[in-house]
């Protein structure tokens, strides 16, 4: 059994969450890895559980099998930190958004992140733990076709200051609402591009979009802050964006 700390990651195979799990290693965390792909290359996690977290909202014993995996591999050391990091992301205009869009981002995104700290509730407890929750400048400021998916991470930062006031002195729930972050998906969507990914970094007032690392290395310093006072927090990670006035004139 590891004496180190544990960071329990989800959707780690993912762009941010494999520079987590690297992140994470590095700090000396024993890292317990989740997604529902397998991973690609080596993650570097100290354990993989493969989960579906819509099936974990759905279906409670399918749930308690995945919550006793992690049981089992941290034993009775408890949890140190939680990152709810998993989302999907399914776009249309509100004539096309069906239930099926609505129910896979509202399980994946908001709800799977509520029950899995409901029920790992004693693990955190047990090691001072806290949770992040990975939300979005969709929360606050979004485009056209988000709809589901802005409402879903408006929520989860709204859940990060409830379940602070919820379980204050308990744990620390915190959030990190990112903007553009240059993940190889994003890459691939600006293949053919390149003008609009230069005007995409331009119109950051940092004149770049965030890296993948920018988020994992702040996710390990809000999990590390000792400070209890440091709770409910959402943070934006935007480069400036979100202060930014767009005035063509
Ligand atoms: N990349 C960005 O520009 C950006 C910006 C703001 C916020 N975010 C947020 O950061 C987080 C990570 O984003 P990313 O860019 O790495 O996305 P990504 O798509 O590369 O990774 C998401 C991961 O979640 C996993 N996942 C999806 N559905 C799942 C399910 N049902 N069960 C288990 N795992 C599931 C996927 O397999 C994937 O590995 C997300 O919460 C996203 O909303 C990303």
């Amino acid at each position: 059994m590891s004496t180190k700390p544990y960071a329990l990651i989800t959707g780690a195979c993912g762009g941010i969450g494999q520079a987590m799990v690297k992140a994470f290693s590095n700090e000396g965390y024993s890292v317990v890895a989740t997604d529902i792909r397998a991973p690609q290359g080596n993650l570097n996690a100290d354990h993989f559980i493969h989960v579906d977290l819509e099936k974990t909202v759905r279906n409670a014993s399918y749930a308690e099998t995945i919550f006793n995996q992690i049981r089992d591999i941290i034993e009775n050391r408890g949890l140190r930190v939680l990152i709810n990091n998993a989302a999907v992301q399914i776009l249309g205009s509100t004539d096309k958004l069906n239930r099926d869009a609505w129910n896979e981002t509202l399980n994946v995104n908001l709800l799977a992140p509520f029950f899995w700290i409901q029920n790992l509730l004693p693990e955190l407890e047990k090691d001072q733990g806290s949770v992040i929750n990975i939300s979005s400048i969709h929360a606050q400021l979004t485009k056209r076709e988000f709809v589901a998916y802005a409402t879903s991470k408006a929520a989860l930062s709204g859940l990060t200051r409830s379940l602070a006031v919820d379980l204050g002195g308990k744990i620390r729930v915190n959030a990190i609402e990112p903007a553009a972050i240059q993940t190889d998906m994003l890459i691939a969507g600006f293949v053919g591009k390149e003008k609009l990914l230069e005007d995409l970094n331009a119109a950051h007032p940092t004149g770049k979009i965030g890296l993948p690392e920018e988020v994992a290395s702040f996710a390990v310093w809000l999990a590390d802050w000792k400070n209890p006072f440091l709770t409910g927090a959402v943070v934006r990670l935007d480069g400036g964006i979100g202060g930014r006035l767009y005035d063509p004139a």
